[in-house]
């Protein structure tokens, strides 16, 4: 192998949080649930991936959220998959909740509702999934793992993969959103195949 130039490493501190120190990239997902009083909850959330490759959906939720109470209750939730021109609506979603515990910009939100769970989601996503809470595993410092299975989902048809379009330009002419924490984006427009190995199977 040739030489290849390297960076020197930079011990990171593991007595706290090392992942601001440094950027990954994450999807950002807006979580819908229901609230005790009946109405619709929100929220973005970016540790948030699939959990099998059997339609298995997870992501990571402190119990002190909303979204961890009423899954809870409710043991259901929606995930809609935002698009680079929606990160504005998914940090609203974000906003602290009044004194008295309600959340109002929900209802200014742009929503329509789930078809087989009780919740919403947000208009213009370009994945949803309506998710029926399989498992909560708590004890993760102060947050926990939510795990769903998925038993509804759609695509907007501006995001489907067909045989009838390159993948590449089906990712130029729909961009994904990276949420490249902690506190910035990319809006993916130009994507290459990966180079697999000969043979490679899953
Ligand atoms: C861009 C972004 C990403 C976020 N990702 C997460 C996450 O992955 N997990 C989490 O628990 N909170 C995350 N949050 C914070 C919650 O969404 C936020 O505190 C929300 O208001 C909680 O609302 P709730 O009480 O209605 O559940 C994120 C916030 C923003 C702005």
């Amino acid at each position: 192998m040739g030489e290849t130039k390297t960076s020197a490493l930079v011990d990171l501190d593991i007595s706290s949080s090392i992942w601001e120190s440094f950027f990954t990239v994450f999807p950002l997902v807006v979580i819908g649930t229901r609230e005790a009083d009946g109405s619709d909850d929100l929220a973005p959330k970016h540790m948030a991936m699939p959990m099998s490759w059997e339609n298995h959906f997870g992501f990571v939720c402190t119990p002190r959220h909303n979204t961890y109470q009423n899954i809870q209750r409710d043991r259901q939730f929606s995930v809609t998959y935002m698009r680079p021109s929606q990160t504005v609506l998914a940090s609203l979603a974000a906003t602290p909740r009044c004194e008295d515990g309600s959340k109002p910009i929900t209802q200014a939100l742009p929503t329509f509702a789930a078809e087989t769970i009780n919740a919403a989601f947000v208009q213009d996503g370009y994945l949803f999934l309506e998710c029926e809470l399989e498992q909560m595993v708590d004890g993760l410092g102060e947050n926990s793992l939510i795990i769903g299975r998925i038993i509804s989902a759609r695509v907007a048809e501006d995001a489907l993969r067909s045989s009838d379009q390159d993948d590449e330009d089906l990712v130029y002419s729909a961009p994904l959103l990276a949420y490249l924490y902690p506190g910035r984006f990319a809006e993916i427009t130009n994507s290459n195949q990966l180079p697999f190995p000969a043979g490679f199977k899953r």
